[in-house]
């Protein structure tokens, strides 16, 4: 089992509000093709959700936020998904569509619904969910980042290869040179942060990725403008990208 999230930065032009990457979404789902173990894709919000969330000022945090804003940002997130399984479509796969809220309850995964979903995913179809705003309780609701929902996901599931595809080669030890973190083996590198992304941005997927890492399992950051890379990592277990080394691995 292959788990592996789009990040938005990738599938969307995060400069320019609800701007999709049609062509970047494209070659991906064509290369995901290639892919013959059952995977489980997550996608982000990119210039979608994340528009809409720093609009109307809706975070992670639960709390009683515009009711407007939520629906607006469900709204566009539907809107985002359509495109990512209108794509795996045409490339002749077949995505099931699911909403966060089909396997969770207030900020908890469901387990039962959650084990299904690696059913649906061995049946040879592709479940597809995304980060979203989602009902807490108590009229709370929060935005859900697709890569905390990679984290539930994989401590359940217990994939192979977690893969995060990002719209840069990976981690940079230094971002002036842009030298590349080929390995990290429990280490947590520093992140200097992103401050319109309402999820936190890359160091909202380091910290998952760590988290991740270890309990067992090896994550891989990669460019998703090369989807070629991340078709090598599952097949060859060649890693041009950034490798987290799961704890057993080490
Ligand atoms: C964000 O999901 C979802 C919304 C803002 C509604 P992510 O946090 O996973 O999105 P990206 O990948 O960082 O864009």
């Amino acid at each position: 089992m292959i788990l592996i999230k789009l990040g938005g930065s990738i599938i969307t032009n995060k400069e320019k509000p609800l701007s999709p990457r049609k062509k970047t979404i494209e070659n991906l789902t064509k290369s995901l093709r290639k892919i013959t173990e059952p995977i489980i894709i997550v996608h982000g919000g990119g210039s979608y959700g994340h528009y809409w969330s720093v609009k109307y000022d809706m975070h992670t945090k639960e709390k009683k936020y515009d009711l407007r804003g939520v629906a607006i940002i469900k709204n566009s997130m539907i809107e985002l998904n359509k495109i990512i399984l209108d794509s795996l479509l045409k490339n002749k796969q077949s995505p099931y569509c699911l909403p966060p809220t089909d396997f969770m309850t207030g900020n908890k995964p469901i387990a039962k619904k959650v084990k299904e979903i690696e059913k649906i995913a061995k049946s040879g179809m592709i479940p597809v969910t995304f980060g979203d705003a989602l009902w807490y309780g108590q009229n709370k609701t929060y935005i859900l980042s697709g890569d905390k929902i990679m984290t539930h996901l994989a401590k359940s599931l217990k994939p192979r290869l977690t893969i995060f595809a990002l719209n840069e080669d990976g981690l940079y030890s230094d971002l002036k040179s842009k030298k590349l973190i080929y390995e990290l083996k429990g280490e947590r590198p520093l992140i200097s942060e992103n401050k319109m992304d309402v999820t936190g941005g890359m160091t909202r997927k380091v910290e998952e990725a760590s988290k991740i890492a270890k309990m067992g399992m090896n994550v891989f950051f990669v460019n998703g403008n090369k989807p070629e890379r991340i078709v090598k990592a599952v097949k060859n277990r060649e890693f041009e990208g950034t490798l987290f080394k799961g704890k057993r691995n080490v």
